[in-house]
C-alpha cells in the first residue's frame, strides 16, 4: 500500500502566514503539522509516500472578503521539499508530484495515478492531525478492501466541509461544503481507496469553485455500485487551515507533553507543569507556567509564558506576557504591557513597545494580518 500525501493548496484562511509559508509546515508544538501525518502513515506500516506539491507561481484568486481578485504567490513546493528531503528521516521513501496548480483533491488523485498504480493508497491532506494515527482504519480496508473507506467526524460547522448522509452505516450521499448540511458529519481528510477510483476522478466535471472534488468522485463510486465503506472516528481531529483550530490543535498535542529540558533556566525562575525547552535556550526571571514549548535558542528573560504557547527556535521575549499562542521562529517581543494571548505570530516578527512622541501606535502589518489592541 502507498500514501499520497497532499501538501499543495493555497492556504488562504491562514494568511498571512501562508503568503510565505505552505500551511502544511505550520507548526504544532514546534513541529510542522506535515510531519505528525508523515508520522502516522509510517506508523501505519507504509513506507512509501507521493507528496503533491504545487509549482511555484503567481495566481489571480478572488479575495474571500472582498471577491476582488488579488496576486497570490504559491511557492509552496521548495520549502516542502527542504523539509521533507527523501523522507529517510520518517522511515518513508518519497516521490514529488508536481501539481501545476491547485485544482481540487480528485485532480491531486489523477495526476498521482503513475505513482500510485493499481496499488491501493491512502490519501492524507497534509494540514489534517489525527490525534490517534491512521493506523487502526488502514488495517481495515486491507483487511476488507473495499473500493473506498473514508473517515467521518461529528462537527459543529459541517457547512465548512465534505459532509455524508448515511442510512445505517452505508454511506449514500455526499456534498462538498452544503448550505444546508444533511447531517453533521465531516469527511476527515484521510481517505483509503483501490484502483477503480481512477475511473471516477476521470468521470467527474470540475465544481462551482472550480475545482475536481474528492467528495464528487465518491459520490460517483457510490452511484455506480462501488463499496464504500465509512467509519466515524471517536478520537480527536483537526483540519488545521484556520487559526482557532491551528490553536486548538496546539493545545491538545501540548496537552500530554512530557517535560524536557535542554536549554538553561536560572534559579529566579518559576516553572509549573510540563514543559519542553530546546538546546541552548536561556530562561532567566520569568514564569513558565506549561504545559509549554521553547525551541532551541529562545531567549525568555523577566516574561511570563503560559499555558498551551509554543515558542519557536531563536524567538526573543522580554518583559512581556504571553500564553495560548504560537510564535515562529526568529520573532522578538519586547516590552509589551498587556498580555499577549491566542495569537499566532509569524518567523521575524517584532512586537515593541516604543516611547517616542507623539504615544502612538505604529504598525508595518503584512496583507490579511489581523491586530487586536486591548
Ligand atoms: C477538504 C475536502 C473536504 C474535507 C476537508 C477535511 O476541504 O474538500 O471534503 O471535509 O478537506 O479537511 P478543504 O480543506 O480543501 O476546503
Amino acid at each position: 500500500m502507498k500514501a499520497l500525501v497532499l501538501a499543495g493548496g493555497r492556504g488562504t484562511r491562514l494568511r498571512p502566514i501562508t503568503h510565505t509559508s505552505a500551511k502544511q509546515l505550520v507548526p504544532v508544538a514546534n513541529k510542522p503539522v506535515l510531519f505528525y501525518g508523515l508520522e502516522s502513515i509510517r506508523a501505519a506500516g507504509i513506507t512509501e509516500a507521493g507528496i503533491v506539491v504545487s509549482d511555484p507561481r503567481e495566481m489571480l484568486h478572488p479575495d474571500p472578503r472582498t471577491g476582488r481578485a488579488v496576486t497570490v504567490m504559491v511557492n509552496s513546493q521548495a520549502e516542502i521539499r527542504a523539509a521533507v528531503g527523501d523522507g529517510s528521516a520518517f522511515g518513508l521513501t518519497v516521490t514529488y508530484i508536481e501539481q501545476e496548480a491547485p485544482l481540487g483533491l480528485a485532480h491531486a488523485v489523477k495526476i498521482a495515478e503513475p505513482f500510485l498504480g493499481a496499488e491501493p493508497f491512502v490519501m492524507y491532506l497534509g494540514d489534517n492531525l489525527i490525534k490517534d494515527g491512521i493506523r487502526p482504519f488502514v488495517e481495515e480496508f486491507r483487511a476488507e478492501r473495499p473500493d473506498a473507506q473514508i473517515l467521518l467526524a461529528h462537527v459543529k460547522t459541517p457547512w465548512e466541509f465534505g459532509v455524508a448522509e448515511l442510512e445505517g452505516d452505508r454511506v449514500v450521499r455526499l456534498e462538498e461544503k452544503p448550505p444546508r448540511p444533511k447531517s453533521d458529519l465531516a469527511l476527515v481528510g484521510v481517505y483509503l481507496f483501490g484502483p477503480s477510483v481512477f475511473e471516477a476522478v476521470r468521470a467527474i466535471r470540475p465544481s462551482g469553485r472550480g475545482e475536481l472534488e474528492i467528495t464528487d468522485a465518491i459520490q460517483h463510486l457510490i452511484g455506480s455500485g462501488r463499496a464504500v465503506r465509512s467509519h466515524v472516528i471517536s478520537g480527536w481531529w483537526k483540519d488545521t487551515g484556520k487559526v482557532e483550530d491551528l490553536l486548538e490543535a496546539n493545545r491538545i498535542v501540548l496537552a500530554d507533553l512530557a517535560t524536557d529540558v535542554q536549554g538553561s533556566i536560572d534559579s529566579e525562575t518559576t516553572v509549573e507543569n510540563a514543559v519542553r525547552i530546546g538546546a541552548g535556550a536561556v530562561i532567566e526571571r520569568s514564569r513558565l507556567r506549561g504545559p509549554l514549548v521553547i525551541g532551541p535558542g529562545a531567549r525568555i528573560a523577566e516574561a511570563y509564558v503560559g499555558p498551551f504557547t509554543a515558542i519557536g527556535d531563536g524567538v526573543e521575549i522580554s518583559h512581556a506576557e504571553i500564553e495560548h499562542s504560537i510564535v515562529l521562529e526568529r520573532s522578538v517581543i519586547r516590552d509589551v504591557p498587556v498580555r499577549i494571548e491566542s495569537s499566532l505570530i509569524g518567523k521575524d516578527v517584532v512586537v515593541i513597545a516604543n516611547d517616542q512622541r507623539p504615544r502612538a501606535h505604529r504598525l508595518i502589518v503584512g496583507d490579511s494580518s489581523r491586530v487586536e489592541l486591548a
